[in-house]
């Protein structure tokens, strides 16, 4: 698991996490554009993310790392080694729809991701989603909606990106015209914790 203290040069910044980072042109700028951030991009794809910090190398960039993992199964263990109060920001930018229904529990918005993102996030945190279909878009914002840590910005789709970069399918999806479901999600409160029964009396 990352040691996130090796690898950033001053590991108080706060922290912006992208889940499914593709090739990480997105936070490559948004490195660019925030100095004062820390950026950390999770990808499944192994070839992508060592291109990627192969790159990052090559521009002496040190505030923007990218991960090999599966979200799915490694985001606990990777938050289990985070410094506390810098996760501040989570980005989840057209994650793969997997239309068929047999295939929807490979969605990286799970009921655990959630939970994990609630347990690390400070509070005040922003979390970013974006879709080009709308029926994932929902399916993302009612699983945040369902937990109670989170509440949502606005009921509606936010007319623009207010991030400062667009993703790279973003860009793809404005050429194409077509229409970008995007909502914010804000963490108000600590998770309260599973109490055993013998703790609720
Ligand atoms: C459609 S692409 C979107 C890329 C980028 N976020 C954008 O907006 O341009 C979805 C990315 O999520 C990655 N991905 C899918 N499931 C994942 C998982 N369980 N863990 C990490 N990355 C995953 C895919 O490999 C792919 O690169």
């Amino acid at each position: 698991m990352p040691n996130f203290s090796d690898i950033y040069a001053d590991v108080n910044k706060p922290l912006h996490l992208d889940i499914g980072c593709a090739r990480g042109r997105f936070l490559w700028q948004m490195a660019q554009v925030e100095p004062k951030w820390n950026f950390m991009g999770l990808e499944i794809r192994e070839p992508l993310v060592i291109e990627a910090n192969n790159w990052r190398d090559e521009q002496g960039v040190n505030n923007l790392h990218y991960l090999f993992c599966n979200v799915n199964v490694s985001l606990g263990k990777i938050f289990e080694s985070l410094p506390t109060g810098i996760l501040k920001r989570v980005s989840i930018l057209f994650p793969d729809p997997w239309f068929k229904r047999r295939h929807q529990t490979r969605r990286v918005v799970q009921p655990k991701l959630v939970e994990d993102l609630a347990n690390y996030l400070t509070v005040g945190g922003e979390v970013f989603l974006h879709s080009d279909i709308e029926e994932v878009a929902n399916k993302m914002c009612d699983r945040f909606s369902e937990h109670s840590s989170f509440y949502r910005s606005s009921n509606d789709w936010l007319n623009e990106n207010i991030l400062p970069v667009l993703s790279e399918r973003e860009k793809a999806t404005n050429i194409k015209n077509q229409p970008v479901y995007r909502a914010l999600f804000i963490k108000s409160e600590e998770p309260t914790p599973n109490l055993s029964e013998e703790e609720q009396k």
